[in-house]
C-alpha cells in the first residue's frame, strides 16, 4: 500500500464543480484585482478567525513583512523569532529594517515558549513572531503577557483550535499563506493578514498597494502585494469546508496514536488546550535516516523539512552569532514528517506503524 506524504487532490474532488463555477464567475465579472471576491473573502475569513479585519496579500511571506511594518516595526528594531520554522518567517524581517533575534523552541511541541522569548528580549524588541508550526498553536497569550506585541505566523495553522480561540485572532496581528499545499490552499500564491486593530489593518491596506490609499498620492514606500480575484473566489469555495478538513487531520493523528506509533517514534505534542489541524505530522527519532529509509523502501512518503535550522543558513549568520538553541538543534536533527492529510485512512496509519515496527525492532 503506497501512502503519499500529503494528498491535496482527494479533498478537493467533490468541490470541482463549485471551483469551476467560481473561476467562471470571475471571468464573467472581468474584475481581477481587488474586486468583490477579495472583499467578500476578507470578510468571511476575518469572521472565521474571530478577527475584525482581514487584508488579502500576494503570499504568506509578504504578509509577514507588511504586518510587521503595519505594527510599527522598522529600522533599528529587533524581532524575536524561532529558528525552527520555514525560512520565509525570518526572511520577511530584514526588509522592514529590523533584525531577527533567534529564540529557542520546545522540541516536543515545535513551538516557542514564554521562557525562550523572555531570554531573547532586549529594550530594542519591537515584536515577537509566534509561529504556529505544523498546526500546533504557540502560547500567544503567555508571550503577550511579557509586554511585547505578538505577530502570529499562522501559515501552517488554518483550522487549528486553541483554548483562547482560533489562530488569526490571538495576537496583535496574524499572517496566513494560501500556498496550494497549506490547510487552506489556493491554486497559486496567496496570503492574508488578520487583526482586530483598525490602525494595523488600515496601514496594511495602504502598504499592499504601493503605499497609497487612492492610487494618486503615495504616503510611503509600499508593495505591489495583493490577493487576486481568482484565488479569492477559489478560497471562498473551500473556506466552509476548512473545519471538516481540519477534523480529518485530527482524525488522522488519532489513527496514528491508536495504531501504537507513539511506542516507536516521538509523536508531536499538542500545546496545552490546542486541537491542532496538523499541517504536517512530524515525528522524532534519534536515527531519522533509518526511519526515512524504511518508509521510503515501503513507498511511504516522508521527509525532513528543516534539517538545517534558519539561524545556520548562510544569509542569517550575520544575526546568529552566540545563539544557543538546544531545543532547535534537537528538533532539527531528529524530526521527520510522515503522511498527513484530511483523508488519511486508519489502514494507512496502521501500514506506516507496521513498517516502522518491523524496521525499528
Ligand atoms: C511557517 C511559514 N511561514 C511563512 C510561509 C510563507 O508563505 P508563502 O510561501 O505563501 O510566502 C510559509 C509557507 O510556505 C510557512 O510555512
Amino acid at each position: 500500500m503506497r501512502v503519499p506524504l500529503f494528498d491535496t487532490a482527494t479533498p478537493l474532488a467533490p468541490l470541482r464543480g463549485q471551483l469551476s463555477a467560481a473561476v467562471e464567475r470571475v471571468i464573467d465579472s472581468a474584475k481581477y484585482i481587488l474586486g468583490p471576491e477579495v472583499s467578500a473573502f476578507e470578510e468571511e475569513f476575518a469572521a472565521y478567525c474571530g478577527a475584525e479585519h482581514a487584508v488579502g496579500v500576494a503570499n504568506g511571506t509578504d504578509a509577514i513583512t507588511i504586518a510587521l511594518r503595519a505594527m510599527g516595526v522598522g529600522a533599528g528594531d529587533e524581532v524575536v523569532v524561532p529558528s525552527f520554522t520555514f525560512y520565509a518567517t525570518v526572511e520577511a524581517i530584514p526588509p522592514t529594517g529590523a533584525r531577527p533575534v533567534f529564540c529557542d523552541i520546545d522540541p516536543d511541541t515545535y513551538c516557542i515558549t514564554p521562557e525562550a522569548v523572555r531570554r531573547a528580549l532586549t529594550p530594542r524588541t519591537k515584536a515577537v513572531i509566534a509561529v504556529h508550526l505544523f498546526g500546533n498553536l504557540a502560547p500567544v497569550a503567555e508571550i503577550a503577557a511579557l509586554g511585547v506585541p505578538v505577530l502570529e505566523d499562522a501559515a501552517q495553522a488554518a483550522g487549528s483550535l486553541g483554548q483562547d480561540g482560533r489562530p488569526g485572532a490571538l495576537g496583535k496581528a496574524a499572517t496566513f499563506s494560501f500556498f496550494p499545499s497549506k490547510n487552506l490552499g489556493c491554486f497559486g500564491d496567496g496570503g492574508m493578514i488578520t487583526t482586530s486593530e483598525q490602525q494595523v489593518a488600515e496601514r496594511a491596506r495602504i502598504l499592499r498597494f504601493h503605499g497609497s490609499r487612492d492610487k494618486v498620492s503615495y504616503e510611503e514606500i509600499g508593495y505591489n502585494s495583493r490577493l487576486d480575484e481568482l484565488q479569492a473566489a477559489i478560497l471562498r469555495v473551500q473556506l466552509p469546508h476548512l473545519d471538516g478538513m481540519a477534523d480529518g487531520r485530527r482524525r488522522a493523528a488519532g489513527h496514528y496514536e491508536h495504531a501504537g506509533l507513539g511506542a516507536l517514534v516521538r509523536l508531536p505534542a499538542p500545546t496545552p488546550g490546542c486541537a491542532p489541524a496538523w499541517h504536517l505530522y512530524v515525528v522524532a527519532h534519534e536515527q531519522p535516516d533509518r526511519v526515512q529509509a524504511a518508509l521510503t523502501a515501503a513507498e511511504i512518503g516522508c521527509r525532513p523539512y528543516y534539517r538545517t535550522p534558519v539561524h545556520l543558513q548562510a544569509p542569517m549568520l550575520q544575526w546568529s552569532a552566540g545563539a544557543e538553541l538546544p531545543g532547535t538543534e534537537l528538533a532539527a536533527r531528529t524530526h521527520l514528517a510522515i503522511p498527513m492529510s484530511p483523508v488519511l485512512a486508519r489502514e494507512q496509519a496502521e501500514r506506516v506503524t507496521e513498517v516502522l515496527a518491523a524496521a525499528l525492532s
